[in-house]
Order: C-alpha cells, then structure tokens, then sequence
C-alpha cells in the first residue's frame, strides 16, 4: 500500500482521495475508482453538525470508519485520530491509533501536526501502523490559528512547514497532506520530500487531491470555502428529488401501479365484507 502512492509519485500519476462517512457512499467511491478514501474527522460537520472538528470522539471515528469499510473490497483507507486522541501522551497515542486499525479497520492513521508530533508519528510506526500527516492549516488548530488562515504566507511560517515537512517523513509518515498553503510552497515541499503529498487549498502541484464528499458533490449549502470545486450541484438535486416525492404524494402520483403488490380479487372482496 504504502508502495502504491511512492510508484504513482515517482511515475508523476495524480493520486485521488475523498473523504468519507458511510457504506453506501464507500460503494459508489470503490465503483469510481477512487485511490483512497479518508474517514476525516470532518464528519463532525458532514455528518454530526458540529461547528468544528474539536469535538469528535474516537467512538465516532470508529463508528463511521466501520461503516465505510464494510463498503469498500479493496479501497485504501485513512482514517483520522479526533482532537485529544494523540496529543498529550504517546502511549495514548499509539493504542488510539491501534483501536482505528483493530476496531474501525484503519490502514493508515491520520494526525495533524509537524515537527512537534515526530515522536508520535515514531512511536505508532513502530507499532506497525502507518501514519499519514497533516500540515500546514490544520483544523484541530483552530483556536491557536485564530479560524481558517491559509499558513504559510510569511517566511517564518514557510520555513516552519517545510521543517513539518521533513520532519514527520523523516519520523516514519507514510504520506503527508498538505492543507491550506500556497502553492508555490506546496511545490517546494512536493519536490523535497520523496513521501507522497496530498494537497488540499494547496494548488495542483501535489502528488494527489482530497476534497470533502459534501464539498465535491455541492451537498454543504452554508459556504464554500475558495479552493473547493462543486463537481454537480447536489444540494439543488437532492432537494429537487425531496420536493417532486412530496408533490407525488399529494397527488397520489406515487406509489404508482409498478410499486404496488397485487391481492386475489377474492380475498380482497372476503375481507372487504369482513370489515368494512
Ligand atoms: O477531516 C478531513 O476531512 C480532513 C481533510 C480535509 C484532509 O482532514
């Protein structure tokens, strides 16, 4: 697995990757051919309606990775440790990374953080899990960034994430997304490291993309961010389909006679005089 991305990196072939949350749309993504899915802890919003990321839990993580792998044969999967899961103690770190792998069947763990985390991303690479990091606007940061600043504009800041960078391939990642930088710095870090980068807000100068499902299929109808795409605008869809359904039932034009199931006319004449 872990080779798969390094050949398609060397080989200049753009590595896909969508978040996901449940089975069926882990069917659809195996069907399409996705690369890799990531259970983001993002479902804290697509899927919970939570305001951030910082409130998720490990049980949901679990809950919603096992969902998803139910769903996929084959499909490489990422799945996120929640805010506080990996933070504060290493030991913790590593069997919350275990409990993804052996409960929410997890290949790869993902964690946010750069040069700080090495010793964490050491620790559960040591353990035979694979890590992918997280760098540059990470979402569970988002107090100490004071809200969604694209990083990495200033030299400082720069320099700080190319030190992320290297250090958490240097600690053993297996990949890295790279979230809300510019891309001219993207570009640098893509070609320094020999790990697969997978950008997101981060030009198209990654080795791979992620989006959001919601973001891709044009479901979030409270904003959209600059660098997401709608690839269809699915909140007009479904809520087209939501209203012909309820329209169709008051005009008793569904369920139609190719949705019924029929009744001996006998029985139906017995009964009729049984009870009516
Ligand atoms: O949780 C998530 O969906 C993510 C992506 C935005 C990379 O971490």
């Amino acid at each position: 697995m872990k080779n798969l991305f390094t050949v398609k990196k060397k080989s200049g072939k753009k590595i896909s990757m969508i978040t996901c949350y449940d089975y069926t749309s882990a069917r659809l993504l195996e069907k399409a051919g996705v690369d890799t899915v990531l259970v983001g802890d993002s479902l804290g919003m697509t899927m919970l309606g939570y305001d951030s990321t910082l409130e998720v839990t490990m049980e949901d993580m679990i809950h919603h990775a096992r969902a998803v792998k139910r769903g996929l044969k084959n499909v490489l999967t990422v799945v996120d440790l929640p805010f506080m899961s990996y933070q504060n103690d290493v030991a913790a770190a590593v069997n919350n990374a275990g409990r993804l792998v052996k409960e929410g069947k997890a290949n790869i763990v993902k964690l946010e953080g750069g040069e700080e985390f090495a010793d964490v991303i050491k620790a559960i690479t040591r353990a035979s899990i694979p890590v992918c990091a997280h760098i540059g606007l990470t979402p569970q940061s988002i107090n100490a960034f004071g809200g969604f600043v694209v990083q990495g504009r200033d030299i400082e800041s720069a320099r700080k994430i190319v030190r992320d960078a290297l250090a958490v391939e240097k600690a053993g990642a297996v990949m890295v997304v790279l979230e809300g930088i510019p891309t001219r710095l993207a570009e640098i870090i893509t070609k320094l490291l020999k790990i697969p980068t997978i950008g997101i807000g981060a030009g198209n100068v990654t080795d791979g993309q992620v989006l959001v499902m919601q973001d891709l299929l044009g479901l979030n109808i409270d904003f959209k961010p600059k660098f997401v795409k709608h690839f269809m605008n699915g909140a007009d869809i479904f809520v087209t389909a939501f209203k012909d359904y309820i329209s169709e039932i008051e005009t008793l034009s569904f369920p139609g006679a190719e949705h019924e199931f029929a009744l001996n006319d006998e029985i139906y004449q017995t009964l009729k005089k049984e009870y009516l």
